[in-house]
């Protein structure tokens, strides 16, 4: 049996920062850097919480993270443009790559599944609308645990969901943390270097496969 796949979500499959197009109507010019302290507060906040063991699920760091966001900026949103934005964050679209690439890696036999600190009811709308779930056997959240990646616990739950040793299992995750959490337990990991600008943190491991898309992964893997 070909080794298992489990797939990163935000940033990986579907990219966050295109909430900047959503958000252009409420914040004009603001909106590239709404979109990325959207994000580096939302990953923020899940790294925080899963240290303090105070935890609140995803959807609620999300929020909060809009929240400190705007605010940070200046731009004023309503409670009905947050939930707006908040429910539009379920129709990212997929990377133009990722479903040839899955279709091309489910082909040579990979079980396949989304791992994700989402929690499973999000993510599995967002993959719906997305049109990718199809193509993936499971959707496996964190959210289970009460923990957030790269907790060491999400990633064994992940093999023992999958019923295989972690060195039969993959990683493929455009986040460096999720990389480096993965090879901590023993997985195989993959980093989906989507932008060629963007650096692997300095912490004595390496990815086992750097890809820019998940065509060219498939084709490494
Ligand atoms: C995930 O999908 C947050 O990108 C991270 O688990």
């Amino acid at each position: 049996m070909p080794d298992a796949i489990g797939f990163d979500i935000y940033g990986t499959l579907v990219d966050p920062l295109e909430m900047n197009e959503r958000l252009e109507p409420l914040a004009g010019d603001l909106s590239v850097s709404l979109a990325a302290l959207w994000r580096e507060k939302q990953l923020e906040y899940t790294f925080r919480r899963g240290l303090m063991r105070d935890y609140e699920d995803f959807d609620s760091c999300t929020r909060r993270a809009l929240v400190f966001a705007a605010d940070a900026l200046g731009v004023k949103l309503s409670e009905q443009e947050r939930d707006r934005l908040i429910e539009e964050y379920q129709s990212l679209s997929p990377f133009p790559d990722v479903i040839p690439g899955i279709e091309a890696l489910k082909e040579r036999g990979h079980p396949l599944v989304a791992f994700s600190n989402g929690v499973e009811t999000t993510v599995r709308t967002l993959l719906v609308r997305a049109g990718v779930l199809p193509h993936l056997q499971d959707v496996i959240s964190v959210d289970d645990l009460k923990t957030f990646k790269p907790d060491p616990e999400v990633y064994r739950y992940l093999a023992r969901r999958l019923g295989a040793e972690p060195s039969r299992i993959w990683l493929v995750s455009s986040n460096p943390f999720d990389v480096i959490g993965a090879k901590a337990v023993g997985l195989k990991a993959a980093w989906v270097q989507r932008n060629p600008e963007a650096r692997f943190d300095p912490w004595d491991v390496e990815p086992d496969l750097v890809a820019p898309d998940l065509q060219t992964l498939a084709e490494k893997i």
